[in-house]
């Protein structure tokens, strides 16, 4: 990827960062999505007085990507602020597999850079997925 993309990829995300809605956990997270057409779909986790009904922010991001017509996912960058790289929860990295394969780059950044690359298949190794049903994900 180049380094301009990149500098989007993590603008985008540390401005959704700014929106997130975490009042119980005060964990702010914001996730950038580049897809196939090269556009770029944000999220922000939004939380809930109900636990369990927040929503991360690659649920959200993935959300607008799809209701904007991306289907594949070339590349993920997520911004969270920790002792360690914030990384996808299992959920959401089972969510990112519907879209995306092993070598999905996955950024991790904090809000003054990138800490660390992995791949969704480092994160989400032998992973199940749309191939498992005879199925891509419908366009
Ligand atoms: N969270 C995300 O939105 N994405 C991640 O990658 C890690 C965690 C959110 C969920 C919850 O709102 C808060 O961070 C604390 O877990």
């Amino acid at each position: 990827m180049t380094e301009p993309l990149l500098d989007r990829l993590f603008a985008a995300a540390l401005q959704a960062r700014e929106n997130a809605y975490a009042p119980y956990s005060n964990f702010h997270v914001g996730v950038a999505l580049l897809d196939e057409n090269g556009h770029i779909h944000a999220g922000c986790n939004v939380e809930n007085a109900a636990y369990p009904q927040g929503v991360c922010a690659e649920a959200g991001a993935l959300s607008a990507m799809v209701l904007s017509g991306g289907r594949r996912l070339a590349a993920v960058l997520v911004v969270g602020d920790g002792p360690r790289p914030v990384t996808p929860c299992g959920g959401c990295r089972q969510k990112l597999r519907e879209f995306g394969d092993d070598a999905l780059p996955i950024l991790v950044a904090d809000p003054s850079g990138l800490r660390q690359r992995y791949t969704l298949g480092q994160l989400l190794p032998d992973s199940f997925g749309p191939e498992d049903l005879q199925k891509e994900a419908e366009s």
